[in-house]
């Protein structure tokens, strides 16, 4: 197992290794020795500081870097005022970007009283060329600017840029690489996410994630799995599968495989009692699935299924190659064979060309489906997309207008759906003490509600049976029953 490689038995004098991860872990080492150095002439501890500014695969490939940085003998700090400090960005929507070049500005008056410190970006937005154009211009401060699809290499990126000062930018079109076993260091103890492909192959009009982060490909079930069992032997008992369309899991792969049937593999594994995944494209969510969710006793009774618009005419003009109709069909269905499923979605407002006919089919589905929660977007216009060269945008007043009327609608239904589980006992997942009060635990129920309860950190990670006594709106109050 590479987690577990001696850096020490590793000779720097040689040549790095060709093949991977072996290079990385060589780069480790070196990165290591120059840290190392760097602390005893400083005569104090280097830490860093890595930021995720995206969706949960943007929060996977953060755990990644941490866990080299970690390896390379950095200590983790909380804040930005650290050695090294890495944004790992989005760029699926505008605001995502503006954030990022916000803090910029900040990191830039700090790193000039701290000659030593190292500034670094990564993820979606690295993948856009304006912005490289912009960094390479204006931002000369940044130490290392890397995209996606060489996240891999980061050890190597990390050994040159403190060999030399020199602003390094490396930035792949593609790739159809999966490197396995590189060290990873987890957020959560109890839970984790797993990615089992990568990339987006359905050219939504509006979205720019297949232009960032290239074409599909999946992991091998076995490698999945061998992950899998690795954290459940290391206490994970939850875990997400991570993917933009994981019902098209598999399909690229030599022994194609699909999804339904990866989980039933997943599903054997001992002592992972939760999994989840996310995100379900609704065009490729098969019987097979819904049948084996039906009969999973591990498989949590919750769906992400992105609805986007309610309106098939906007549906069609989006690429999403389903309509109303399909999409209440397959709700129905759904609900037939798993009944206390919780379903959630995704939902823009303001798409090129939506009237008011157009959103009112919106309302309509929410209404219908009764969502137990929704993500409403306004929609924001991406250079490179073909929705962006649209000529019909809608007036911000409209999309305001609408988004308050959508977003009126969501939260009523969901408070009415959360409240009709008050009373019942559930079984719930530990993750953390209450931010607001320390004599509050917080949990989720199988169906991702949120539960706030009297506990201790020793309850951390585990499951417990709970009363919910009070709704909240979208959360509750419960009490554990012995
Ligand atoms: N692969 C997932 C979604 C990834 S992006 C899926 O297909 O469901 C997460 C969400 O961001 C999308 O579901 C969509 O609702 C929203 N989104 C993507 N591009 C957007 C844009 N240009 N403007 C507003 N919202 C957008
Ligand atoms: Fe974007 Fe559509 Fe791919 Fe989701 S499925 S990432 S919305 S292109
Ligand atoms: Fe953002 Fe990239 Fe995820 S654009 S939503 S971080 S895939």
């Amino acid at each position: 197992m590479y987690n577990e490689i001696d850096l020490d038995k590793i000779n720097l004098d040689l040549a790095p290794p060709m093949e991977e991860p072996a290079r990385q872990y060589y780069f480790i080492a070196k990165c290591r020795r120059y840290v190392r150095e760097l602390e005893k002439k400083l005569e104090r501890r280097l830490c860093f500081f890595v930021q995720t500014f995206g969706c949960q695969m943007n929060a996977r490939d953060s755990e990644k870097l941490t866990g080299i940085l970690k390896m390379i003998g950095y200590e983790q700090a909380d804040s930005e005022e650290a050695d090294f400090v890495i944004y790992n960005t989005c760029t699926v929507r505008e605001n995502a970007n503006n954030k990022v070049w916000g803090r910029l500005g900040y990191l830039n008056t700090y790193k000039k009283h701290h000659p030593y410190m190292k500034i670094a970006l990564c993820g979606c937005m690295m993948q856009e060329v304006e912005v490289i154009e912009k960094l390479k211009k204006s931002y000369r401060f940044v130490d290392l600017v890397f995209g996606t699809h060489n996240i891999y290499k980061f050890a190597e990126l990390v050994a040159s840029v403190l060999e030399q000062s020199d602003m390094i930018v490396d930035i792949w079109k593609d790739t159809d690489q999966i490197i396995e076993d590189l060290p990873i260091e987890r957020k959560y103890s109890f839970k984790s996410g797993v990615n089992i492909m990568f990339g987006c192959d359905n050219f939504c009009s509006y979205c720019i994630v297949p232009y960032v982060r290239g074409r599909e490909r999946s992991r091998k079930p076995e490698d999945i799995i061998y992950e899998i069992e690795k954290l459940a032997a290391d206490g994970v008992v939850e875990i997400m599968l991570l993917g933009q369309n994981v019902n098209s899991y598999g399909k690229h792969l030599k022994d194609s495989i699909t999804f339904a049937k990866l989980l039933l593999e997943i599903e054997k594994i001992q002592g992972i009692e939760r999994i989840r995944f996310m995100t379900s494209h609704p065009k490729d969510l098969s019987d097979e699935l819904i049948e084996v969710m039906s009969k999973s006793k591990k498989i949590c009774h919750h769906l992400h299924l992105p609805l986007q618009s309610g309106s098939s005419h906007i549906l069609k003009e989006m690429n999403r190659h389903y309509n109303k109709e399909q999409y209440l069909q397959l709700v129905e269905k759904i609900r037939k064979a798993i009944p206390d499923i919780a379903l959630t979605t995704d939902i823009i407002v303001g798409f090129p060309g939506e009237t008011e006919e157009d959103f009112l089919d919106t309302l309509e589905v929410v209404r219908k489906v009764g969502y137990e929660s929704a993500f409403t977007f306004i929609y924001s216009k991406r250079t490179g997309t073909p929705a962006a060269i649209k000529e019909e945008q809608v007036p911000e007043e409209i999309v305001k207008n609408r988004f308050n009327r959508l977003l009126k609608e969501v939260q009523e239904i969901a408070a009415k759906k959360a409240s009709a589980y008050t009373g019942k006992i559930e079984p719930v997942l530990i993750e953390e003490i209450n931010a607001q009060d320390e004599n509050l635990v917080t949990g989720r129920l199988s169906n991702n509600f949120v539960v706030h309860l009297p506990g201790t950190k020793h309850m951390i990670g585990k499951i417990v049976d709970v009363k919910l006594k009070e709704c909240k709106g979208f959360y509750f109050y419960g009490e554990v029953v012995e």
